[in-house]
């Protein structure tokens, strides 16, 4: 019987998030402690109540949710709406209530420090949750085995600014504090994600109904929105791709760069910065997940959402 892995799961849901948190519980690997919600794709009651439906859905209620940080640690929200729809699932509208309990940064030390283990953090989201618990407290550093971050760029393009990644963008002071910090860490950049597209009708594989149903609604319109903006005609997979290293660490191409993350730049702010010089520096040395197998991510993504083994 496969060891599961216990993760802390800090996202901002957002159409990608769902579909990770589908991947997360379905896939039956991981232990999940808690998830933490963050302002991001859209408002911290948005982002909330999503993570509450989605779990609605997957009957894994017995997960705790906790909202936590309503803007980043310095200057204004910047949304994806636009991308991932009003309410932050498409064209879904959850009416579920709001359940705020405004005390991730505080749960994620008490939790991460009470493990009996060092436990793993997966953020799909701005890092401010996890930069604030750090500030707060280093000594959950110890208590960390790995830090897997969904975020930033390194030969690919931004994707919210010619030079960001979103999610870097939206915080990138808590960004630089996470990167620097003494722990394992592992960034899931564009670079991995943007050859990866799922069409509409991956979606029709769900066997679920009710999953399959409230699926294709999140991702219908979130493929129309990037099509619009990126001229990509499936919906990308950002946060599914980042649990999936998890699960597959065979299927993805590691490098490690030290990177820096911009915080000033008046085009580049939010910016990931990797030393690909002959000779770099190796002050902070990062794992940086260059590529993932899309055929086999895409395979195996329905095979886990249908709980089928995996050969
Ligand atoms: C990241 O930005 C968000 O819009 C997605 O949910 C993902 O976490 C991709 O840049
Ligand atoms: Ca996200």
């Amino acid at each position: 019987m496969l060891k599961k892995r216990d993760i802390l799961i800090d996202t901002d849901p957002g159409v990608d998030d769902a579909i990770a948190l589908m991947l997360a519980v379905r896939s039956n690997f991981f232990n999940i402690q808690a998830i933490t919600t963050v302002a991001g794709n859209t408002s911290i009651e948005n982002t909330t109540r999503n993570a509450r439906y989605v779990l609605d859905l997957l009957d894994a209620n017995h997960i705790p949710i906790y909202s936590g940080s309503t803007e980043p640690l310095i200057g204004k929200l910047h949304t994806a709406e636009f991308v991932h729809g009003t309410y932050g699932l498409g064209s879904l509208q959850p009416k579920n209530e709001i359940q705020l309990t405004h005390d991730a940064v505080d749960q994620m030390i008490r939790i991460i420090k009470a493990h009996p283990h060092p436990i793993t953090v997966v953020t799909l989201g701005p890092l401010t949750n996890l930069a604030k618990a750090i500030q707060q407290d280093a000594s959950i550093l110890g208590n960390i085995e790995e830090v897997v971050i969904m975020g930033g760029a390194i030969e690919e393009a931004g994707n919210m600014t010619r030079a960001a990644e979103f999610n870097i963008y939206v915080d990138p002071e808590a960004a630089a504090i996470v990167l620097k910090a003494d722990v394992r860490k592992t960034l899931v950049t564009l670079d991995a994600c943007n050859h990866v597209e799922l069409p509409l009708s991956h979606f029709d594989e769900i066997k679920d109904a009710n999953l399959r149903e409230n699926a294709k609604k999140m991702v219908e319109d979130y493929i129309k929105n990037t099509l619009e903006l990126e001229s990509e005609s499936g919906a990308k997979a950002y946060d599914p791709l980042t649990i999936y290293y998890l699960i597959n660490p065979a299927a993805c191409t590691v490098k490690e760069y030290d990177v820096l993350v911009e915080t000033k730049g008046e085009h580049t702010r939010g910016m990931t910065i990797a030393d690909r010089r002959k000779v770099p520096d190796k002050n902070n040395v990062i794992r940086v997940v260059m590529h993932i197998e899309a055929d086999l991510f895409k395979q195996d993504l329905m095979k886990y959402l249908n709980q089928e083994e995996i050969k």
